[in-house]
């Protein structure tokens, strides 16, 4: 299949260019700035991401463009377009002409491939200290703004280079979508085939010739991910898929009997397991964030074995490892932060194979292929869920009357976001208990000693960075007293306005 390389040298959009270009039905692949895959008979472009690194550093992130360059089309953006300049007789400097935010572009060469179709919005997001301050050899000036001159470039050969210093796959560069397809489709000639009905109808063409007769164990969390696998491989071996739901105690309120009426209505084989009363045991008096992380993760492997070896004849376990969890994002150091977990120990001890269908999808990606596969809406829009549930969204020790007031004061707090229609807008919301702290109130004309709830919303794209959500204080205010008059136990509400970073979307 055609697809588009994107090399990333540490902006925090790479991960968006990637979700751009596969909004126009071409499939991509993300990869450390060093390392264009060998095998690249499939590729018709490359992108070079932006960079928090300054390219005239010692310590910036170089590589010899030359064994791209004239082989693919090329788009450069921000320190990518900045790269291409250094590297080829041009000129990038801190010119004290540092844009952060909207531009507007000027003088734009409209017989530039990359602006065909431009109209005169031409609004830019803009984010650089560093400026291009002489063109590299044969290009042409594309655009300009108020404070830099060279906003675009192209150099018009075989497979053409382009940089723009600004960035189209953000939302404020209002025609960035045109003209990613401008080189994605014109430049690059993508014949736009990566959809979501596509790939259901090879996923499970390629699970059939996998699989054979085979077995396969399936562990569900009730969230997207697996979710969609469950009905992708349901599609494509029925029966042969058994699954297995645990509850661990700490899913939100009716959760379990909820997410198991689904799955059975979608026709799966699900095993539930109640284990409440092992992980309640097992928690019992710890406090610590990591440690209940520990106990959670060693008994979820636990019991998800006992149930698994149970099926006796199985050789695959498919998992729910969508691609934001394998590509491997850099730091500014040039460190790969993140990489791929997967459930501990079982593949090994019951020597069973991995199956991960989704592992080349964004999370949006998966949501569609769910709709193409006829799930009920309310499981694909679910927002994530940690595995470890409410026990890291109750600070301190965990109790059963503690996860009973915590599963009220959420359920009247997402009930009302989905009334108010926000629901769909947020990327994850929750409560939290402060079960710690506790504050004086006033109810009727007794005094109150109790624990405050926080409520938590945030809007992101991928978790890795998250912006509060900005609820109407109407909306909040409704919340704060239902949750007040409702829930025994609790006296106070506040609203959590942190981002992410520095904070973490999760209290614990
Ligand atoms: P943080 O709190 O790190 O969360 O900003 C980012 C995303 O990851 C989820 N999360 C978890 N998911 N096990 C999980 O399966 C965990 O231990 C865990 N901790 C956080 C969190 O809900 C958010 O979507």
């Amino acid at each position: 299949m055609q697809k588009i390389i994107i090399l990333d040298f540490g902006s925090q959009t790479t991960q968006l260019i990637g979700r751009r270009v596969r909004e126009l039905n071409t499939f991509c692949e993300i990869f450390p700035y060093n390392k264009f895959p060998d095998d690249d008979k499939d590729v018709i472009g490359v992108i070079l991401s932006g960079s928090p690194l300054s390219v005239y550093q010692a310590d910036a992130f170089h590589i010899d463009l030359n064994r791209i360059r004239g082989r693919f089309p090329i788009l450069g953006i921000c320190y990518g377009a900045q790269l291409i300049s250094h590297s080829y007789g041009g000129k990038v400097e801190n010119a004290g002409t540092r844009e952060y935010g909207r531009q507007q572009l000027q003088n734009v060469d409209y017989t530039c491939p990359l602006f065909k179709g431009f109209d005169e919005r031409s609004q830019v997001w803009m984010s650089h200290g560093d400026s291009i301050t002489k063109l590299p050899r044969g290009a042409i000036l594309a655009a300009s703004t108020e404070t830099v001159a060279n906003a675009a470039y192209y150099i018009p050969e075989s497979q053409p280079v382009f940089g723009t210093q600004f960035h189209p796959e953000v939302f404020h560069t209002l025609q960035g979508t045109l003209l990613l397809r401008n080189f994605v489709v014109d430049v690059c000639g993508s014949r736009q085939e990566w959809s979501p009905e596509k790939f259901v109808e090879t996923t499970v063409a390629e699970l059939r010739e996998q699989i054979g007769r085979d077995r396969v164990i399936l562990g569900l969390s009730g969230g997207v991910d697996s979710s969609v696998v469950a009905a992708l491989l349901n599609r494509a071996i029925g029966s042969q898929l058994t699954c297995i739901f645990v509850d661990h105690g700490m899913l939100r309120k009716n959760e379990f009997n909820n997410v198991m009426h689904d799955y059975e209505g979608l026709g799966l084989n699900v095993i539930g397991v109640d284990a409440s009363e092992k992980f309640l045991n097992d928690l019992e008096g710890v406090k610590e964030p990591e440690q209940k992380r520990k106990i959670i993760g060693r008994d979820f492997v636990e019991v998800f074995n006992a149930e698994a070896k149970k099926i006796t004849d199985a050789k695959w376990l498919a998992q729910g490892t969508i691609y934001p969890d394998r590509i491997e994002s850099l730091n500014i150091t040039g460190k790969v932060i993140k990489s791929h977990h997967n459930v501990g120990g079982l593949p090994r001890e019951m020597h069973l194979q991995l199956c991960e269908p989704i592992k080349w999808l964004f999370k949006d990606e998966v949501r569609r292929v769910g709709r193409s596969l006829g799930m009920p809406e309310h499981l694909i829009a679910r927002h994530p869920f940690p595995g470890p549930g409410l026990a890291v969204r109750i600070l301190g020790d965990i109790t059963r009357e503690k996860i009973r007031i915590l599963q009220e004061a959420d359920a009247i707090y997402i009930n009302a976001l989905r009334e108010a229609g926000l629901y769909d807008e947020i990327w994850q919301a929750g409560a939290i208990l402060l079960s710690e702290v506790r504050s004086v109130g006033v109810m009727g004309d007794e005094r109150t000693y109790e624990n405050p709830i926080a409520l938590r919303a945030v809007t992101s794209s991928d978790a890795m960075t998250a912006d509060w959500a900005h609820i109407p204080y109407e909306v909040l205010a409704k919340i704060s007293n239902e949750i007040i008059n409702k829930v025994k136990g609790v006296n106070r509400v506040c609203y959590d306005i942190s981002s992410k970073p520095p904070s973490t979307i999760e209290w614990e």
